[in-house]
C-alpha cells in the first residue's frame, strides 16, 4: 500500500511517500519520497522553536513540498495518509492535522469511482503518535549483529529473535526507555523527570555560545576534547528506577563555566557529553540485562550521536543481542518515520483521533 505521511510536530516540515506491504512480523518499506524541510534559520534569533511561527512556516512549506513530490491525480492511487497528532506543538501539530484532511479530500474527488461518485472508504486517513514514529523506526535500521553490518531485510530478520527489546528514545523532548515484547506490545520502563537529554545537549551548546540544534556542535567539539576534563555529575545513574534527570547535570555546566571562564570548550563539551551518555548507556544495559533483551534499538534526533551509536553497540555485541539503529537521515524528525508508525497502526487496527495533543504519551 502507498502511504503519503506528513509530519509537523515542532521545526521541521516533512513529507514521504513509502510503499508499505507485509504483515505484522515481516514489514516492509520502500522509500519513494521523502523531503524534510528545516525552519532552523527562522528559529534562530529567538533561541528556540516559537509555536506560532513554527505553525506560519509549515502552512507556507506544505504545500510547496506537496507539489513537489507531484502526488496529484489518477496515478497517485495513495491508499492512506498518515499525519502526526502528537506529542509536539500544538499550533505546527494543526498546520499537519489540517494539510492531511485537505489532501484527503482532494485525492477523493480526484479518484472517482466508475459512476463519477468519490472513492467511499477506500482513502484512509491516520492520526500517528509521533513517539511510535521513532519507536518504529528500528525498522528502518540497518540491522548491526556482531559488528557486521547488513540492510535490515524483514526476511532474514523475523526468524531472529528481536523480541524482547529495549528501545531508548532521545530526542528534544523526550528521554524514554521501554521494553518492547512484540512489534505490538510494549511497557515503559522510565523516563527523565524534567529536561530530555536532547534539551541538555542543546542548552549546553548555547552556553558554550552555539546555535540550535546544539546535539551536533556538542559532538563536534567533543570530538577534539577531554571527555575526562571535567567529572560532571551523572543525575540518577544509581537509582534503581528507569528514570532520567538531566536539569542537574545542565546547571553543574553553567556553574563550572561561571566558575571557570577560561575552560577550553571542547574539553567541556566532550565532559558533558561524556557524562549525558553514561547515564543513558548504564541504564539501557541495565534494562537489557534485567530483562534478557534479544535486542537494543536506539531511536530520536540524539540517536544521531556516534558515540552514543557506538557504545549501544558496543554493549549489545558485549550481550549478544542485536542492535538497531535508523540510517542517519532518519533519527532526526523525518516523515518517513510516520509512515511506518502509520502503517503499524493500520495492521494494528488502531487509529489516533485526527485532534492536535501536545503531551500525547507512548
Ligand atoms: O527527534 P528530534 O529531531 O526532535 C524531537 O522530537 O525533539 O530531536 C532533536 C534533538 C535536538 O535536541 C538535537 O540537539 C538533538 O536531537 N541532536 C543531537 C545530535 N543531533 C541532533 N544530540 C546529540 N548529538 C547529535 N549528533
Ligand atoms: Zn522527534
Amino acid at each position: 500500500m502507498k502511504i503519503l505521511a506528513i509530519e509537523t510536530s515542532c521545526d521541521d516540515t516533512a513529507i514521504a511517500l513509502v510503499e508499505a506491504s507485509g504483515t505484522m512480523s515481516t514489514p516492509k518499506f520502500k522509500i519513494l519520497k521523502s523531503v524534510v524541510s528545516s525552519q532552523i534559520k527562522i528559529h534562530r534569533p529567538w533561541g528556540g522553536v516559537v509555536p506560532n511561527l513554527a505553525k506560519r512556516e509549515h502552512i507556507k512549506n506544505l504545500p510547496k513540498i506537496f507539489d513537489k513530490l507531484k502526488v496529484k491525480g489518477k496515478k497517485a492511487k495513495v491508499d492512506a495518509i498518515c499525519v502526526t497528532v502528537g506529542p509536539g506543538l500544538e499550533p505546527a501539530l494543526w498546520a499537519g492535522i489540517t494539510f492531511a484532511k485537505e489532501i484527503y479530500r482532494q485525492l477523493k474527488t480526484e479518484n472517482p469511482t466508475k459512476t463519477g461518485q468519490p472513492q467511499a472508504g477506500k482513502l484512509r486517513l491516520i492520526g500517528v503518535n509521533h513517539l511510535e514514529g521513532h519507536l518504529y523506526s528500528f525498522l528502518l535500521s540497518q540491522k548491526t549483529v556482531n559488528s557486521k553490518h547488513k540492510i535490515l531485510n524483514p526476511k532474514s530478520y523475523s526468524p531472529t529473535p528481536i523480541f524482547p527489546a529495549i528501545a531508548l528514545i532521545v530526542s528534544g523532548g523526550h528521554t524514554i526507555l521501554l521494553k518492547m515484547d512484540s512489534p505490538i506490545k510494549w511497557k515503559k520502563l522510565g523516563e527523565t523527570k524534567d529536561d530530555a537529554v536532547g534539551e541538555s545537549f542543546d542548552k549546553v551548546a548555547k552556553m558554550l555560545g552555539f546555535p540550535y540544534p546544539g546535539g551536533p556542535e556538542i559532538q563536534r567539539l567533543a570530538e577534539k576534547g577531554n571527555p575526562n576534563a571535567v567529572r560532571f555529575p551523572r543525575p540518577m545513574i544509581g537509582s534503581k528506577d528507569y528514570n532520567f534527570s538531566y536539569s542537574g547535570l545542565k546547571t553543574s555546566v553553567l556553574y563550572y563555566l561561571r566558575d571557570n571562564p577560561k575552560a577550553e570548550k571542547e574539553d567541556v563539551a566532550a565532559s558533558f557529553q561524556e557524562a549525558a551518555l553514561d547515564v543513558l548507556i548504564k541504564k539501557t544495559e541495565r534494562a537489557a540485562r534485567e530483562y534478557g533483551a534479544k535486542s537494543i534499538f536506539l531511536s530520536g534526533g540524539v540517536a544521531a550521536n556516534s558515540v552514543l551509536r557506538n557504545k549501544l553497540l558496543v554493549i549489545s555485541n558485549k550481550l549478544g543481542a542485536n542492535f538497531f539503529a535508523p540510517p542517519m537521515d532518519f533519527n532526526t524528525d523525518n516523515a518517513v518515520m510516520i509512515a511506518v508508525a502509520g502503517y503499524m497502526s493500520i495492521l494494528r487496527k488502531k487509529n489516533k483521533k485526527l485532534i492536535a495533543d501536545g503531551n500525547m504519551r507512548i
